[in-house]
């Protein structure tokens, strides 16, 4: 089943939008399968961010995801990374319609309280770089 990686950013922990967050994507019908809040170093969000590298956002963008707290999740289920990326609305917040998670949270391009998967392709690679301990599986653990 189809997988991918959401993250709540740190200005999304600090304003207390982790259960309306994690709300919309059990309403929505898919399957939590991965959970931590975790603080990460330099070294993982420039992986995490290597594709942008060369922009001149890049630093602040790294400096932004280091500042505290970010929620690392793995989410699952049918056309989980097209359908997660509707539900959190377009990357820049002054055009991401009202009901979606930037829509209705966010007003800066540079604090855009969430991250998520633009690829199934991206996603196997992030789920790997943020959960290398692996995720639940929910067949193993169904009784
Ligand atoms: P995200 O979905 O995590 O993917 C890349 C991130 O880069 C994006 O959300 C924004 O947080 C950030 N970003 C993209 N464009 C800009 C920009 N012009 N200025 C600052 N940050 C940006």
């Amino acid at each position: 089943m189809e997988q991918t990686y959401i993250m709540i950013k740190p200005d999304g922990v600090q304003r207390g939008l982790v259960g309306n967050i994690i709300s919309r994507f059990e309403q929505k019908g898919f399957f939590l399968r991965g959970l931590k809040i975790i603080t990460v170093d330099r070294a993982l969000a420039e992986k995490h961010y290597a594709d942008l590298s060369a922009k001149p956002f890049f630093n602040g963008l790294v400096d932004y995801i280091i500042s505290g707290p970010v929620v690392a999740m793995v989410w699952e289920g049918k056309g989980v990374v097209t359908t997660g990326r509707k539900i959190i609305g377009a990357t820049n917040p002054a055009e991401s319609a009202p009901g979606t998670i930037r829509g209705d949270f966010a007003i800066d391009i540079g604090r855009n309280v969430i991250h998520g998967s633009d690829s199934v392709e991206s996603a196997r690679k992030e789920i790997a770089l943020w959960f290398p301990e692996g995720t639940v599986n929910w067949q193993s653990n169904a009784h």
